[in-house]
């Protein structure tokens, strides 16, 4: 995109939020529901793709215009600025009372390829409307107000695990999504790779983080329910699993003396789909990618790699379904005349909502007229990284058709203003009740 069109659409958003609404004090504070849609419609442009959903990598050009977009939004609600060594975008608006830890929000605004126009984004924009309705209103909190927009949560959640101190080493030379390494894709988004441990926060060094994002799954819609109360985030592992067998002619080699690591590799695929739905639970098990090589029609494919990616909320019950499926890659590989290598690559910890922060969400959603449910989150989320860092919170709103990292990714407009409305009134019952 130039830079003309960019003005353009910056000035189009920014239009919407030059006419705030006065509130009087005897009101009760509400967010400006068509400010954080418009916004939310502006992100979307910043690479939208020809499915009608968004295409916006992780230090690629559509994030850095993205980036742009949010920092100025975060300046217009007074927030100070600044962009960390991690490359996270942060917001902070000074508390009132000297000595108190701040009471965090925030989301990402990447996206995986060809995903929607909300995950990430709606905690986001919601956070920032909190932010700025605040502003309008002249409300001070007693805690300082952070708000992060942590970079990399598709492909990693690099920003969020950077604070939380993960040790640098197991990411930094991590090719992701754009094609650039973390190391590279931190140096272009403002970030240094060579300070990145200066970012690390203490435990215990926040009062609350709060997350708002869309529940990327069908329960509320399916019950009828306005906001989800998180219990709890799981825990994901992810292995790199390389498959080795013998390239050969495809029109000369006998069938019964190929070695056939393409076909060892489908097998390995069915064998985690059942041994993960052989066990019960609410575990999920998912092979998301496979390449064969050399990969053409006439040569036997002499290398395959796979992914393999376990997800629960307890780590305990990853660790024997992955020991199953490398016996079953054991078994194959007898069959087959290959042989497998697994390597773990990513490894992220469950984490479990405060109850006194469901409590208040669930209260406040309450309070505002809307209906709650609790459920637990099967997708992977920032907050669980700032769960070492303090007690956290996160609210889900409705997904349509429970559909997620896809273009066809959709929540009302009016759920996504409930959802900030929650947000900003879990906000408030935190600074009036934390160190009270
Ligand atoms: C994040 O979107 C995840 O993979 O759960
Ligand atoms: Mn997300
Ligand atoms: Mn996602």
């Amino acid at each position: 995109m130039n830079r003309r069109d960019f003005n353009r659409r910056v000035i189009a958003a920014m239009a919407v939020m030059a006419t705030p609404r006065a509130v009087p004090a005897s009101q009760p504070l509400r967010v400006n529901g068509q400010r954080v849609n418009g916004w939310l419609d502006t992100l979307s442009t910043f690479g939208r793709n020809s499915l009608g959903g968004v295409s916006r990598p992780a230090y690629g050009d559509a994030d850095l215009e993205a980036r742009d977009f949010v920092l100025r939004l975060l300046r217009d609600a007074g927030m100070e600025t600044s962009i960390d060594a991690a490359g996270n975008l942060v917001g902070r608006m000074p508390g009132s009372e000297a000595g108190l830890l701040p009471i965090g929000t925030g989301s990402h605004i990447d996206s995986v390829p060809e995903g929607g126009r909300y995950d990430g984004t709606v905690g986001t924009m919601g956070a920032i409307e909190v932010a700025m309705t605040l502003r309008d209103a002249g409300r001070t909190l007693r805690h300082p107000l952070e708000l992060i927009v942590f970079q990399n949560e598709e492909n990693g959640k690099v920003g969020s695990k950077a604070l939380r101190g993960e040790d640098p080493a197991s990411y930094m030379d991590f090719v992701t999504n754009s094609g650039l390494t973390v190391r590279d894709g931190i140096t272009r988004i403002g970030g240094d790779p060579a300070r990145i441990e200066e970012v690390v926060r203490a435990e215990a060094s926040m009062a609350a983080f709060v997350e708002l994002h869309i529940e990327q799954g069908a329960v509320l819609e399916s019950a009828g329910i306005d906001v989800g109360v998180v219990e709890g985030i799981v825990g994901i592992r992810r292995w790199n699993v390389e498959v080795q067998g013998f390239a050969n002619h495809a029109g000369t080699t006998p069938m019964d003396r190929r070695q056939d690591a393409l076909l060892a590799a489908a097998r390995l695929v069915d064998a985690v789909n059942r041994t993960v739905r052989e066990r019960p639970g609410r575990h999920v098990g998912t092979v998301g990618s496979l390449r064969a090589e050399p990969g053409v029609a006439n040569v036997i494919a002499g290398r395959a790699q796979l992914t393999i990616e376990l997800r629960d909320l307890a780590m305990g019950v990853i660790q024997p379904l992955i020991e199953e499926i490398e016996e079953q890659a054991r078994n194959i590989a007898l069959e087959t005349g290959t042989s497998f290598e697994f390597r773990p690559v990513y490894r992220t910890e469950p984490a479990t909502c405060s109850e006194m922060i469901r409590g208040l969400i669930d209260a406040q959603a309450k309070e505002l007229g809307f209906t709650t449910l609790s459920l637990p989150s099967g997708a992977g989320h920032d907050a669980q990284e700032m769960a070492l860092l303090g007690p956290i919170g996160m609210i889900f709103v409705p997904s349509r058709g429970g559909i997620s990292h896809s273009a066809d990714e959709y929540t009302e407009p009016a759920h996504i203003e409930a959802g900030a409305n929650v947000l900003l009134h879990t906000l408030l019952a935190l600074d009036a009740r934390l160190d009270a």
